[in-house]
């Protein structure tokens, strides 16, 4: 056994001893009702910090200027760092997006006038060339979501022009979408990102929208391309996929993000969950919906118990962190809050579409994760206008790691609405039972 894989036993031995698969039937906590009212509760506390933030960003004479989104807020800062986003800064959509959520969990109009004027200054996008795959993230979170609450026509353009120049970063004989034109470390090739998987739902949304059927080819191209070589051991992915780009054919698997090429970076196998969730509702195709729950079940297999993972699964420093572990520290592994939302998010789908045994369990560990982020340890509250603290962004480039991040609060309040809408409907159900 060499020093790595030594580390990754101990590290896997102090996992086990605190994983939810210790556990994975426990039943959710409290009532329906109970479950509703802190979920309202959450909402609300998200709704307040969101004021709070507004109220920051306006200067003296309460004027905001609304090309500066906020991004994220350092380990004991307790102020937004802000970035422009006429420069489609990857994180551009998501402060729309969380406008957006939050007026669908309010209906306040001050809050929609809000969405409007931050989703506004990314239109510039639709007469843009592809500068990357974050094409797709910028715009699902700030104008699909902007046109599914209020309809609006010019959204729906802006839509449809963006999921015709993400297409143009297509390969056709990779089969893939290439993530990153501009030269990002030597990956060499063709490159194709896990993350890349969530802007595959502009190109479905804009192929049942009035786009052409050809972007539902390119989004199922690309989704079934990268099940096929994207993913080691078990269901566990890779972060970058290197393509020839001549040929098409695959040559390896690395990291960009996470601690090594074949560990599970928990943000990037939380894009896969989401990713492939996400192309079951636009296609109906069995066999996204059975490769979702075999990349949830890695994850679910080492989760901490409390639904929030470290950083990367195989850091070794796990063996000796523990859950209650969350100042910074070089001993410390980080944790990963972002990674939680986007998975509790995608569970809450997810259960929808599987068996009531398995929904069961998804259910539950999305509860469970909504629980421990309710608690004050978790929340920016009166230190921070974020809603949460403790994400990782980048670790092995230093950056953003155990902050709060602009799309770690976006996944949570769209795991809440996604939480409070199944928990309402469950109440309908047993009542019409009766
Ligand atoms: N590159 C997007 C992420 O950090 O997940």
């Amino acid at each position: 056994m060499n020093l790595r894989e030594h580390l990754y036993a101990i590290a896997v031995a102090g996992i086990t001893a605190f994983t939810l698969a210790c556990n994975p039937t426990r039943p959710a906590q409290g009532t329906t009702s109970e479950r509703i009212s802190a979920l309202d509760a959450d909402l609300n506390y998200c709704d307040s910090q969101l004021h709070r933030t507004l109220a920051e960003l306006a200067d003296s004479t309460g004027t905001i200027d609304y090309t500066l989104s906020p991004r994220n807020i350092l380990a004991g800062e307790h102020h937004w760092n802000l970035r422009r986003v006429d420069k489609a800064e990857w994180c551009g959509g998501f402060f729309p997006g969380i406008l957006w959520y939050d007026y669908e969990a309010t209906a306040d109009t001050a809050i929609l006038s809000q969405a409007r004027r931050f989703t506004q200054p990314l239109a510039f996008l639709a007469q843009t060339p592809a500068y990357d795959h974050d094409l797709g993230f910028l715009v699902i979170t700030s104008f699909l979501n902007g046109y599914r609450l209020t309809g609006d026509e010019a959204y729906k353009q802006v839509l449809l022009a963006c999921a015709d120049t993400l297409a143009t970063l297509f390969n056709p004989h990779a089969g893939t979408i290439l993530s990153w034109p501009r030269h990002v470390r030597d990956y060499g090739g063709h490159n194709t990102i896990m993350d890349n998987m969530i802007n595959l739902e502009l190109l479905f949304w804009a192929a049942d929208n009035g786009g052409a059927d050809s972007l539902r080819q390119i989004a199922m191209s690309h989704a079934d391309t990268t099940m096929a070589y994207h993913f080691h051991d078990e269901g566990i992915a890779y972060h970058v996929a290197v393509y020839d780009s001549i040929d098409g054919h695959f040559i390896r698997g690395c990291t960009h993000q996470g601690l090594a090429d074949t560990t599970m970076w928990a943000r990037g196998q939380s894009w896969a969950i989401y990713g492939y969730t996400m192309c079951y509702r636009y296609t109906h195709e069995q066999r996204y919906l059975s490769f979702a729950q075999k990349v949830a079940d890695a994850y679910l297999k080492n989760l901490p118990a409390d639904g929030v993972p470290f950083w990367d699964f195989n850091d070794p420093r796990i063996a000796t962190t523990t859950l209650t572990d969350l100042t910074p520290s070089p001993s410390v592994a980080p944790r990963d809050a972002s990674a939680a939302c986007v998975v509790a998010s995608a569970l809450i789908e997810l259960a929808d579409y599987v068996d009531p045994d398995k929904a069961q369990t998804y259910l539950r560990v999305a509860d469970l994760t909504l629980q421990t982020l309710r608690r004050p340890e978790w929340r920016g509250a009166d230190s921070c206008p974020a809603f949460l603290l403790h994400s990782t962004g980048h670790h092995p480039a230093g950056s953003e790691v155990d902050a709060s991040i602009s799309y770690a609060d976006y996944y949570y309040i769209e795991a809440l609405i996604r939480a409070r809408k199944h928990a309402l409907e469950s109440a309908d159900k047993k009542k019409a039972e009766k």
